[in-house]
């Protein structure tokens, strides 16, 4: 196993061991895996049976389930666009329009170049901001499509050995 493999187990035994909630399930241990590392490696599934005692199968059939998770690498920049009843009220539409049309993006996924994911969400918890999104974890309310616009284009312009891994 290379120092990378291990320090990617490293990582996702981590984020198992320190679900702060007393009950720990599978489906919790697969959130926080993603949260940490941004996807689930088939390493995450091994991890997660091995802690909680389900079968790597039980694992598999859980996270396949939901659409959320992810079992590629993400691109460099995430950006999710909040498409819930509130935001859509208030324009998420055309938020989403700018969006695909800046990345190039018919709808969810990844750039080619794999600098931007772009996934849709149903609410982002800020509806008293709508219409959100959220670049990078960070949440924008109030945005409009050339706020957006303009948010991804300086990260276009960015050096990407100014960029986080
Ligand atoms: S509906 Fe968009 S943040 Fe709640």
């Amino acid at each position: 196993m290379s120092s990378s493999d291990e320090a990617l187990r490293q990582r996702i035994r981590q984020a198992i061991a320190s679900q702060p909630q007393p009950t720990v399930t599978v489906l919790s241990s697969l959130l926080a895996v993603q949260d940490a590392v941004g996807w689930l490696p088939p390493e995450a599934i091994e991890e997660v049976a091995r802690h909680t005692g389900a079968t790597v199968n039980d694992v598999w059939a859980v996270a396949s389930f939901y659409t959320n998770f992810r079992f590629t690498p993400p691109g460099i920049h995430t950006i999710e666009v909040c498409w819930g009843p509130t935001c859509h009220l208030l324009g998420a539409q055309a938020i989403l329009r700018a969006v695909q049309e800046a990345l190039g993006l018919p709808g969810e996924g990844d750039t080619p170049d794999k600098r931007f994911s772009l996934k849709l969400n149903t609410c982002l918890g800020a509806c008293a901001q709508a219409p959100a999104l959220l670049l990078d974890h960070h949440l924008y309310g109030r945005v409009t499509p050339e706020q957006a616009r303009r948010l991804l284009q300086g990260l276009n312009h960015t050096a990407p050995h100014q960029e986080a891994p």
